[in-house]
């Protein structure tokens, strides 16, 4: 009984264990009744005080990663209908991050969020389509999933990214000579929107523009992506949000009817090319929306909070100048390969972390084993059918334990960046992000251009909250001066 309670005590590093997840037989009718009965009350207070003190922090600040247990691999999360377990820990996420959404050949998971959140709103979208699970790739099947990814990764996979640097580049350059010069403080909120949506629409997709049409696309995504989560919980619409909810539907099937139908040849090569063979025409728009969706606001949030930290930041900014402006080589590609903006783009992401949580549920009653190099089980903790579990690369990020100061912005804690960063903003395993060499790649160019011409200060001068809708936002407008160099 005691394991069941306190199944991870004490402490231990799982760094060198061998973790898997194995099906097991659900409990038999008498010991589900016997853990409801005694064991689960004993477990509420626990639940109760870590949901608590995690609701209490309203933010994914370092009181809300030491909020949960540190003595418990998983830390068990209240809630009246549903079964929550969240974790930090690297070696458990890296191992359940491993498996797919949804499996049905080895039945382990079969995660039916982003359905619940996203279908919704596609199926207004697209009224006259039959759209299914299997038709969307944040939702579908394990053997589905390469279909959607493989073609994305073919243009923006991590070999190609290098080449499309000067593009990049003049895109940048492009975007912030049409946002300055019309007054004293630009949004940096709506300048990074626009510069991803522009990334996304121009560059893959071949959305002939005009440069006005991406601001459009990049109002409408930031509106669809507060409604969805409305949607989603069914919260009632007021008739201007409705309003607003219909026109922004509208915006997105004109651009990915534009994007579908354009004889232009994207820079980045065409995902529709990519794609039209292998999918049903209602897969191909899915397909394109998912880009236009993952791919505009994460880069943009962490761009913009990037360029807040810049802002507050002064000295940040003189080292990068002076990396940027000591070599002859073309700006994308000194950005491409800068330590300095290496290190600011992974304290930044460290802080400011826009897939704060990701979500898996178990198909069946499962097991988590962790074995170590003796072949001994040091760790095993049993989940339920209807449980979720949560990996939370956000309060990961600021585990003290790791880093120290965590709350303190110090791009020097980064002084040889890993390769991949260990508290997963870009998710792992079978789902990471296809677009995390884009993102990366885009918003080091646009630093190294800002940079170079522009000194920053940022806008408020008080760090802003972060609020958790389907990804992280920042829950203010960010804004910033700049004064030519
Ligand atoms: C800083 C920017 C970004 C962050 C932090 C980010 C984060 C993530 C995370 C955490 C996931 C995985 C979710 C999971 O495992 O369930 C994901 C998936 C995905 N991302 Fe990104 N992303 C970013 C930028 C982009 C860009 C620029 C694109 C595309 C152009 C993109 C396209 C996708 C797609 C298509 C998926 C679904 C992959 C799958 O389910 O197999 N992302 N992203």
């Amino acid at each position: 009984m005691f394991k069941w309670l306190w199944p991870s005590t004490p402490p231990i590093s799982l760094e060198d264990c061998q973790i898997e997840f194995v099906r097991v037989p659900p409990r038999s009718c008498l010991k589900k009744w016997f853990y409801r009965i005694f064991v689960f009350p004993l477990t509420i207070p626990g639940r109760i005080v870590t949901t608590f003190r995690l609701i209490k922090q309203g933010e994914l600040r370092e009181p809300a990663a030491k909020a949960m247990c540190p003595m418990r691999k998983f830390s068990p999360l209240f809630s009246a209908f549903f079964s929550f377990k969240i974790t930090t820990d690297a070696s458990l996420m890296k191992a359940i991050l491993r498996y797919a959404r949804k499996d049905p050949k080895d039945g382990l998971f079969n995660d039916k969020e982003n359905g619940r959140a996203i279908l919704p709103m596609l199926r207004d979208m697209y009224p006259g389509d039959l759209i299914t699970e299997d038709d969307f790739v944040l939702s579908c099947n394990k053997e589905w999933t390469r279909l959607y990814r493989q073609p994305i990764l073919k243009l923006i996979g991590p070999e190609n990214m290098k080449r499309h640097g000067a593009a990049l580049q003049e895109l940048a350059e492009t975007v912030l000579k049409a946002s300055w010069g019309k007054g004293d403080k630009i949004s940096a909120t709506h300048l990074t929107m626009i510069y991803s949506t522009s990334v996304i629409s121009k560059l893959l997709l071949g959305h002939p523009g005009p440069f006005k049409t991406y601001k459009t696309i990049s109002s409408a995504l930031d509106l669809l992506s507060v409604f969805t989560i409305k949607k989603a919980w069914r919260r009632p619409f007021s008739q201007k949000e409705l309003k607003e909810y219909e026109e922004s539907l509208e915006i997105m099937r004109q651009a990915i009817d534009t994007a579908m139908t354009t004889r232009e040849k994207p820079i980045f090569g065409s995902l529709v090319e990519g794609i039209k063979e292998k999918m049903t025409p209602i897969q191909m728009k899915l397909t394109l929306f998912t880009t236009y969706f993952a791919g505009s606001e994460t880069a943009a949030s962490v761009l913009c909070y990037l360029l807040w930290q810049l802002g507050q930041h002064p000295e940040v900014q003189e080292e990068i100048f002076q990396e940027v402006s000591a070599s002859s080589k073309p700006l994308h590609e000194i950005a491409a390969d800068s330590k300095t903006i290496d290190r600011l783009f992974a304290e930044s992401i460290r802080l400011f972390c826009p897939g704060y949580v990701i979500n898996r549920q178990p198909a069946s009653d499962i097991l988590c084993r962790a074995t170590n190099a003796e072949g001994k089980v040091v760790f095993q903790e049993r989940f339920g059918k209807n449980e979720t579990l949560m990996c939370a690369p956000a309060f990961a990020a600021r585990d003290p334990t790791q880093y120290p100061n965590p709350n303190q912005f110090n791009p020097h804690r980064f002084e040889n960046p890993p390769k991949t960063l260990p508290w997963f903003p870009f998710s792992d395993g079978q789902h990471t992000c296809p677009g995390q060499w884009l993102a990366k790649a885009e918003i080091a160019i646009f630093v190294a251009v800002i940079v170079q011409q522009y000194t920053i200060t940022s806008f408020p001068s008080e760090e802003v909250g972060q609020k958790g809708y389907l990804t992280l936002k920042l829950a203010e407008d960010i804004q910033i001066a700049l004064a030519a160099r």
